[in-house]
């Protein structure tokens, strides 16, 4: 995948689409000049019976597949993962041991000891970073935890966290629980930045106010890029820079943007950030995650003495210990240089196959592509929901930003209360998979990869019919 030019693909424009968008026929054309539609191909769609299925299938009952807009929670499954999966499984059934030290020829993926780096070079494209500043390791809440233990050093005056509304309740556990092993008081030490009251976008201008205010007294500013409620994604560059001119480190959680949004963590000098995998990059649930620092945390510096090098602190394993010396048992840690260096354990070949299996279908193409249309599947979703439906009346409000610049490929909608059920139960009937948060906010994601237009449209027949039902 070549280099992203994000500052253009921000700016790629939102269609706008006139009345007769609303016809089957006219989605189907959309689909027909779909330039990524022969990627659907690359995976498994299950089918309406299957996505159903409360006894294991092995085989496919039906070739009618279901409709499924929740890559958002978990990407569905790339045909080459399993044939990774099963390549690595050959080579431990023949070679044993030596997987971790000798590659084999034919072989997509590299000798085990070098796994983990050969997975974060096809990485690094998708979210904007050199090689050596992703490491592929462990899972994001405990990189969130790894990464704030190396980035988090309050001190009296200066312990506080700035955190979104929002945030995953995963995050606010982990910054809570970090702050508290610093012996500082969550209460006073938790600074939230939310929307106005009755709203649920944030803009850019509160969030700077909120830093300005709590400059002096915060350590770190931690946010979603995308916001996993809402979908609003943050303008990551501007928020990155305001705070770190007032003294902040700033991290990110990229579970929603990593593979959704072009992404520059370098150019925009991001200091970290962490990412699942099991969602845009549908490597699979509970998959390894990924995480990023910045070239300038990850030097190891021999200058001053060669036995001692001197880097940033971090909780090490020996995974983290340069590849030359890991294997030389002598307690003295040398680290990688580069986000590799935050490595600790040994990572498991199976998720990392699996991970490069649903890498290789997003290497064939670019982070430019993907976003063309997903900025236009997903400004169809929304002409078709307000076009299907009338203003006064309209018994919904879309909470996901209107500026194409400002989401993903997620729409949030949220119902006027006791809409939920009956539109779940209606869309679960016609085989259709979004996903609810409670108590009235449907998340529907149209993946570029795999969804097409006529399931936008579809969707929205349903949609409108089990709102005139609630009527
Ligand atoms: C924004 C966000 N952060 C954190 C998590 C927790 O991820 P994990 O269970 O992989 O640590 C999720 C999971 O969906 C998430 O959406």
């Amino acid at each position: 995948m070549g280099s992203i030019g994000t500052e253009d693909l921000q700016r790629t424009e939102k269609p706008t689409f006139p009345g007769e968008a609303n016809t089957l026929e006219y989605a189907k054309s959309l689909d027909s000049k779909d330039h990524l539609r022969l990627f659907r191909q690359q995976f498994k769609i299950p089918s309406k019976p299957n996505i159903k299925a409360t006894k294991l299938v092995k085989q496919e009952q039906s070739d009618d597949p279901c409709i499924y807009f929740c890559g958002n929670s978990l990407g569905l499954q790339p045909r080459a993962v399993p044939e990774f999966i099963q390549t690595q499984l050959d080579t431990w059934s023949t070679i044993g041991v030596h997987g971790h030290f000798r590659q084999l020829e034919d072989s997509p993926l590299s000798q085990w000891q070098l796994l983990a780096e050969h997975a974060a070079a096809r990485c690094a494209p998708i979210v904007g970073a050199a090689t050596s500043e992703v490491a592929i390791m462990g899972t994001l809440t405990m990189n969130l935890h790894l990464l704030m233990a190396s980035f988090y050093l309050p001190t009296a005056t200066k312990n506080k966290i700035i955190l979104d509304w929002k945030a995953f309740p995963s995050d606010h556990f982990a910054i809570e629980s970090q702050i508290r092993g610093h012996g500082y008081n969550p209460d006073d030490a938790m600074t939230v930045i939310g929307p106005e009251e009755g709203e649920y976008e944030v803009s850019t201008e509160s969030i700077l106010k909120v830093i300005d205010e709590h400059a002096s007294t915060a350590a770190l500013i931690l946010l979603p890029g995308i916001q996993y409620y809402t979908g609003q994604l943050f303008d990551i560059k501007t928020v990155t820079a305001y705070a770190q001119s007032k003294g902040l480190i700033v991290g990110w959680d990229l579970a929603h943007a990593a593979g959704n949004v072009p992404l520059q963590l370098h150019d925009w000098n991001v200091d970290f950030a962490a990412w699942c995998t099991y969602k845009y990059m549908n490597a699979g649930p509970g998959s390894i995650a990924g995480l990023y620092v910045h070239e300038r945390h990850g030097t190891v510096d021999y200058s001053q003495d060669a036995q001692k090098p001197v880097f940033r602190h971090r909780l090490s394993g020996w995974y983290g210990g340069d590849q030359a010396g890991r294997m030389n048992m002598d307690n003295h840690f040398r680290p990688s240089p580069g986000a590799s260096g935050y490595q600790v354990s040994n990572p498991s070949v199976i998720d990392l196959a699996s991970l490069c299996g649903a890498l290789s279908v997003f290497n064939q193409t670019s982070m430019s592509s993907l976003r063309l249309k997903s900025v236009s599947i997903t400004a169809y979703l929304e002409f078709l929901l307000l076009f299907n439906t009338d203003a006064p009346t309209r018994a919904f409000r879309i909470i996901t930003p209107s500026n194409h610049e400002a989401r993903g490929t997620q729409l949030s909608v949220l119902l006027k209360p006791g809409r939920l059920e009956i539109l779940m139960e209606m869309l679960d009937e016609a085989g259709i998979v979004v996903d609810k948060r409670k108590p009235n906010v449907i998340r529907v994601t149209p993946v570029p990869l795999y969804n097409t237009y006529e399931e936008v449209w579809r969707f929205v027949q349903i949609f409108k019919k089990a709102l005139e039902r609630c009527e």
